[in-house]
């Protein structure tokens, strides 16, 4: 029986920080930047057993959520090797490199004390999570345990946006200080996108506050009501809009904003 099987979550961090070890070779730029996704993996993890907890999960469930997360941007660092960015652009498409190596080239088995245990079903479970957790849309033929850990996956990932915009800071984010994106203006696009709760249309933005407004818009893809909840407790995105807008009217918009981002995550 699938649900049977006991991980041992010590053992498969120890070994996943093993392997992100491999990484401290790297220099500068590179290293901060594999750094930071050993980091967001840690946090994705601990948030995604949080939400799962939220949602009912039992602790087996909780624990393959959790470790999926662990393993969920391994393609990240060959990725950043290569490329020296985090843009999924032709052949680099982080999620699908993470997935090969994982699942298809056996780095999992090194991974997980128990591999061999797992149901075959949940490892396909386990594999498609990483392989589409950043997709925009995801496919339609997944089967409802599929498409509940996909979604989840990319839920707990979601959450750990907003900390990754707070912790870089407005120069590094957007390429100009906080003053300029105050001093601008919404374009009428993304505020009408936000106002409908879309992802904003990045092609779309053009002024500065639109940068800021289509990260806000990110909280839209919140479904479940405890991904709702960690943001609020996070308090990251509540910190990214405890701003002011140098002109009235603008300000006037983004209080609406501000409201209507209130509404959303009480609801
Ligand atoms: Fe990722």
């Amino acid at each position: 029986m699938p649900n049977e099987v006991v991980f041992d979550r010590d053992e498969i961090e120890r070994r996943c920080e093993e392997y992100f070890s491999i990484y401290d070779m790297t220099q500068k730029r590179t290293r901060e930047m594999c750094i930071a996704k050993t980091e967001h993996s840690r946090i994705v993890a601990s948030n995604c057993e949080d939400i799962a907890k939220g949602q009912g999960f039992d602790r087996y469930n909780i624990d393959l959520a959790w470790i999926i997360c662990e393993l969920h941007d391994f393609g990240r660092f060959g990725q950043i090797i290569v490329t020296h960015s985090f843009q999924d652009t032709g052949r680099w498409n982080h999620a699908h490199l993470g997935a090969s190596l994982l699942f298809k080239h056996g780095l999992v088995d090194d991974l997980i004390p128990n591999w061999n245990e797992i149901d075959e079903d949940d490892r396909i479970v386990m594999e498609k999570a990483v392989y589409h957790h950043s997709d925009f849309h995801l496919p339609e033929n997944l089967t409802p345990r599929k498409r509940t850990f996909c979604r989840l996956i990319q839920e707990a990932d979601q959450t750990d946006i907003f900390r990754t915009i707070v912790k870089a800071g407005w120069k590094t984010i957007y390429g100009h200080t906080k003053e300029e994106i105050l001093d601008s203006d919404f374009s009428d696009a993304i505020v009408q996108a936000f106002f409908r709760h879309e992802l904003a249309d990045y092609s779309k933005r053009t002024t500065y506050a639109d940068f800021h407004l289509a990260h806000i818009a990110l909280c839209f893809g919140m479904e479940s009501k405890a991904s709702r909840h960690k943001i609020m407790e996070q308090g990251y995105l509540h910190q990214m809009m405890d701003i002011e807008f140098t002109h009235p009217a603008v300000e006037d918009k983004f209080q609406q904003i501000k409201a209507e981002v209130r509404k959303y995550l009480n609801e």
